[in-house]
């Protein structure tokens, strides 16, 4: 259980802030590229972490993210002319460039001299992977870019959205290592209808291939074979971070080994990555042979920009995109015009109790859709965490809080963090190694993850 301190040292990344000061620490995607569509185009409000900003792209396509607010006399820099290299303030007529230098103070006789003085906050950005990504630490701690594999695709290889998630990063991201809710949250009742008995008992089904019951299960259409006991618990979330995996504790990141004896008293882990400090996570559906990435930016402390990743070492077709834009898997329908979801908190996600009475165990349509609803207000948008009763099938969500207040409360004790150091990091994929242990198996299957695959998946992008 978290203490309340703990609760406000997770939950607020404001200015200031030790969490704010260890998220300031990295690269961040702060808008997509296509927001800002070309040279001059018109500058955006961007709201990051407690900070109001007005991101614009230059005559030479260069990005800017600078203060909401003109140093001269606070007027809003929304209104602003973007024109030749610079976005000028339209009150008095002051302008600046990428870089916040003040390029330009025409309205006073001392404007030619005075202006070397004046910057506007900035925050360096990179368009990395059709995002804008922004670094809002000191100038001096500025790091390399992370190696995600996945920047340096062609843009024909990703499908990038975002949407608007009405609560605090950290209640959004720790449904992404929350191994239990999805034989729940995400399943059908078809266990008990299309196919079951008349009398209620479950019959096969997606979620009860066998048709089976627990001995003694008294709520069998709710519960039924998704229950998890000693005896299941190793087979219970099959996929990569379940159960069963083992927790391998990796510089920057959280890996999760499964692992199992080949017949031949050797052991095979299969090793991949669920999370990277401080918010990168890798969960969700996606079509095979691509990958997913998932990146919870915070508004502030009560809003956050959910950018939604799928890629691929081969172009993604257009019968893949249409699944992913409207398939209901991955991206919830949006309200045009806006990055907000149409079914959302004021209209409880259109719930349709019938639905859930007789098909699905929510009633709430598209996975999405089902994890926003559960999220967004768990004890308000800001989570009592302190007043919650963790499990052991919570292992990964204790595991990540515990990395972050450590790294937080380093920081503020001028201990920098490790992670943006590590650029390399932030290439690791899945591998499978063999080993005569099973702890040789996982040693070798996380040096093999962190190989780049990009020189020997698509050599003519490398350049020598
Ligand atoms: S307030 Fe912006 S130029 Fe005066
Ligand atoms: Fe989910």
């Amino acid at each position: 259980m978290l203490s309340r301190e703990d609760n406000q040292l997770l939950t607020d990344t404001n200015p200031g802030s030790p969490m704010g000061e260890l998220f300031r620490r990295f690269w961040l995607p702060v808008i997509m590229s296509e927001e800002l569509p070309g040279p001059d185009s018109v500058p955006l409000r961007v709201r990051v972490m407690g900070e109001d900003l007005i991101a614009f792209r230059d005559t030479d396509g260069g990005v800017g993210l600078v203060d909401a607010y003109c140093p001269h006399r606070g007027a809003p820099m929304f209104f602003g002319r973007n024109e030749e290299n610079g976005l000028r303030c339209v009150y008095h007529g002051w302008k600046f460039d990428v870089n916040g230098e003040c390029v330009d103070l025409p309205n006073a006789p001392e404007g030619d001299t005075f202006r070397h003085k004046i910057h506007i906050k900035s925050y360096p950005c990179q368009d990395k992977g059709d995002l804008i990504w922004a670094y809002m630490g000191p100038a001096e701690k500025k790091p390399a870019f992370p190696d995600f594999e996945w920047t340096k695709l062609p843009r024909s290889h990703r499908y990038v959205t975002k949407f608007v998630e009405q609560c605090n990063y950290l209640q959004a991201m720790e449904g992404d290592y929350d191994p239990s809710h999805a034989r729940f949250l995400h399943s059908t009742m078809d266990q008990s209808t299309a196919t079951g008995s008349a009398n209620g008992a479950p019959g096969p089904g997606r979620n009860n291939p066998q048709g089976e019951m627990a001995a003694n299960e008294p709520y069998p259409r709710a519960v039924g074979t998704r229950r998890v006991t000693a005896a299941n618990a190793n087979t219970a979330q099959p996929r990569g971070g379940g159960l069963s995996a083992k927790l391998v504790d990796f510089e920057q990141a959280m890996l999760s080994a499964q692992v199992t004896e080949t017949g031949d008293g050797k052991y095979q882990a299969n090793v991949g990555v669920t999370w990277w400090m401080p918010l990168f996570c890798t969960a969700g559906i996606s079509m095979p042979g691509h990958f997913a990435s998932n990146m919870r930016i915070p508004v502030d402390n009560e809003s956050l920009l959910f950018y939604r990743l799928r890629w691929s070492w081969e172009p993604i077709t257009q019968e893949q995109l249409a699944e992913y834009k409207t398939g209901g898997y991955t991206h919830p329908e949006l309200i045009p015009g806006t990055w907000t979801p149409k079914a959302n908190l004021q209209n409880d996600y259109n719930i349709d109790r019938v639905a859930q009475k007789y098909f699905s165990y929510t009633g709430i349509k598209t996975f999405p859709l089902q994890d926003i609803a559960l999220i967004e207000a768990q004890w308000g948008p800001v989570s009592h965490h302190w007043e919650e009763h963790l499990v052991s099938s919570d292992y990964m969500i204790i595991y990540v809080r515990r990395r972050l207040i450590k790294a937080a409360k380093e920081l503020a004790n001028g201990i920098e963090p490790v992670g943006p150091s590590r650029p390399d990091v932030y290439r690791f994929h899945r591998e499978i190694a063999i080993g005569n242990t099973p702890e040789e198996a996982i040693e070798a299957a996380k040096t093999a993850g962190m190989r780049p695959l990009l020189p020997e998946r698509l050599p003519q992008l490398v350049v020598a």
